[in-house]
C-alpha cells in the first residue's frame, strides 16, 4: 500500500470483478440495440475505461471528452468543454463513463451536452457512487461502489493531480488533506 494511504475503500481484486459483472449488465441493456459508443470523461475514468472494456463480448469503440466545471450564476454550475469528442453523435447510443457520481454536476450537464448533440440515448456508468453528496437529481445506471461520503482517491482519482495510478480506491492520510 502507498505510503499516503489511511484505508483502501475498493481493492483492486474487487473492481476487476465488479467490472466483469457490469459489462454483463450492459450487454443485456444493449442486447437489442446498437451497440455503444462510450464517452469516458478525462482524466479519472481511464482505469476504469481500460477495465470494464476487458470484459465486453460485443465490440464497442470509445471517444473521450474532457470537461471543466465552472461556477455561473446558475447554482446548478455549468460545465466547459476543454477537449470535445472526434466524431459526430448523432442518433447513436451513448454510454458515458465516469469514475464517480458526487453531487451529480458532471454527469447531468454531460448528458445535456450529449443529448444536444443528437444522442439517441445516453447511459451512464460510474465506478463509484456517493449518494450523500448528490446536489442535482441523477443517478448512474451501472454502478461499481457505493462509498460513503470520503474524499477518495486511486484508480483515476486524484488529489491535486496525484494518486490516479494506484491501482485501487483509497483514503489518504488525514494530514495530507491539509
Ligand atoms: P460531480 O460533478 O460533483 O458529480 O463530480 C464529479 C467529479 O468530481 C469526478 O469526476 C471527480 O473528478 C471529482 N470528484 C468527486 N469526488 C471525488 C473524490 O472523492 N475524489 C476525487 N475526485 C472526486
Amino acid at each position: 500500500m502507498h505510503q499516503d494511504v489511511k484505508k483502501i475503500i475498493v481493492s483492486g481484486k474487487e473492481i476487476e470483478a465488479r467490472s466483469k459483472e457490469l459489462a454483463k449488465e450492459i450487454e443485456t441493456h444493449y442486447k437489442d440495440k446498437d451497440a455503444p459508443l462510450l464517452v469516458a470523461l478525462l482524466k479519472g475514468s481511464i482505469p476504469f475505461l481500460a477495465e470494464l472494456i476487458k470484459h465486453f463480448e460485443i465490440d464497442v469503440e470509445y471517444d473521450f471528452m474532457d470537461v471543466s466545471s465552472y461556477e455561473g450564476t446558475e447554482s446548478i454550475g455549468d460545465v466547459r468543454i476543454l477537449k470535445d469528442l472526434d466524431q459526430s453523435i448523432k442518433g447513436l447510443n451513448i454510454l458515458l463513463v465516469e469514475d464517480i457520481v458526487d453531487t451529480g454536476r458532471t454527469v447531468h450537464e454531460v448528458t445535456k451536452t450529449l443529448m444536444n448533440k443528437g444522442a439517441q440515448e445516453v447511459k451512464v456508468v460510474s465506478l463509484l457512487d456517493k449518494p450523500s453528496r448528490r446536489l442535482v437529481d441523477v443517478e448512474a445506471d451501472f454502478v461499481g461502489f457505493e462509498i460513503p461520503n470520503e474524499f477518495v482517491i486511486g484508480f483515476g482519482l486524484d488529489f491535486n493531480e496525484k494518486y490516479r495510478q494506484l491501482g485501487y480506491v483509497g483514503v489518504l492520510k488525514d494530514e495530507l488533506y491539509q
